[in-house]
């Protein structure tokens, strides 16, 4: 198959980012991805496309770890085209109530891991005038969601990362978007009771909560030429619940 160039995905091992690190092999790329812990669906994707795709260990808060994550995805797979960042926790919590610790880290592994591990990447990206990023944000970050404060920080955080980068990476030929989707099948969402699940269904035009597939689609059209003249924007996927 002919390659479509190397993909880094963080948080790979399940829910959305292994949504996009299967479709993403099955296009053609080689990819890369990392998380604190692989899931069983990592070594079946190991065993299906051997030297194709690649899984460390690694942790969004931790810098070295991060560091030693883009050294090696560079050296075994070769400079990376593609970088999408993925990895997030939703900590939920009244903020009057939250620890101090649950709200930092919140914070070091959305926002400031993202962007420590996107400082790393677009090195190579620069040197080589070549790349496009893609930050998963979250239509919490630009609506807001009672008990989720800081989450929807980390995430509306992101959306200004994609601005800025934009503006500093396009005269290098290198794209940056978000993708805000709405609430999706994962497990980040099966602490949802099934008031609050009836409410968001009730309230989404399209009638459900979406699923990973229903962003997947959307990644490929920004990774194509067909996005060759879109950058610093926030594509929204969420059936209709913010229009
Ligand atoms: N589900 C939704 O409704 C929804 C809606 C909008 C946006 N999003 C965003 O979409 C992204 C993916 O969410 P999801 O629903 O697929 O969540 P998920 O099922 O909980 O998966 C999260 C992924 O991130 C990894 N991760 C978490 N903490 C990490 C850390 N410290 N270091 C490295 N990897 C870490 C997890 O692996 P380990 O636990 O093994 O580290 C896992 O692979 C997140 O950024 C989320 O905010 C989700």
């Amino acid at each position: 198959m002919k390659s479509n160039g190397v993909a880094l995905i963080s948080g790979g091992s399940r829910g959305l980012g292994l949504a996009m690190v299967t479709s993403l092999l099955e296009h053609g790329y080689r990819v890369a991805t990392f998380s604190r812990r692989p899931g069983e669906a990592i070594e079946r994707l190991k065993e299906k496309h051997g030297e194709r795709f690649s899984f460390f260990e690694g942790d969004m808060s931790d810098q070295a770890s991060l560091g030693s994550v883009v050294k090696r995805v560079e050296k075994d797979c070769g400079p990376i085209d593609v970088l999408i960042n993925n990895a997030g926790i939703a900590t939920d919590g009244v903020l009057a109530t939250m620890q101090p610790g649950q709200i930092e880290q919140v914070i070091a592994v959305n926002l400031t891991g993202t962007l420590l591990l996107t400082r790393l990447v677009v090195r190579q990206m620069v040197v080589r005038s070549r790349g496009s990023i893609i930050n998963i944000s979250s239509i919490i970050g630009l609506r807001g969601y009672a008990g989720l404060a800081a989450y929807s920080a980390t995430k509306a955080g992101l959306d200004g990362m994609t601005r800025g980068l934009a503006r500093e990476l396009g005269p290098r030929n290198i794209r940056v978007n978000s993708i805000a989707p709405g609430y999706l099948e994962t497990e980040m969402t099966h602490g949802l009771g099934d008031t609050q699940r009836n409410q968001i269904v009730r309230r989404t035009p399209l009638g459900r909560l979406g699923t990973p597939d229903d962003v997947v689609g959307a990644v490929h059209f920004l990774l194509s030429p067909a996005a060759g003249f879109i950058t610093g924007q926030v594509l929204t996927i969420d059936g209709g619940i913010t229009c």
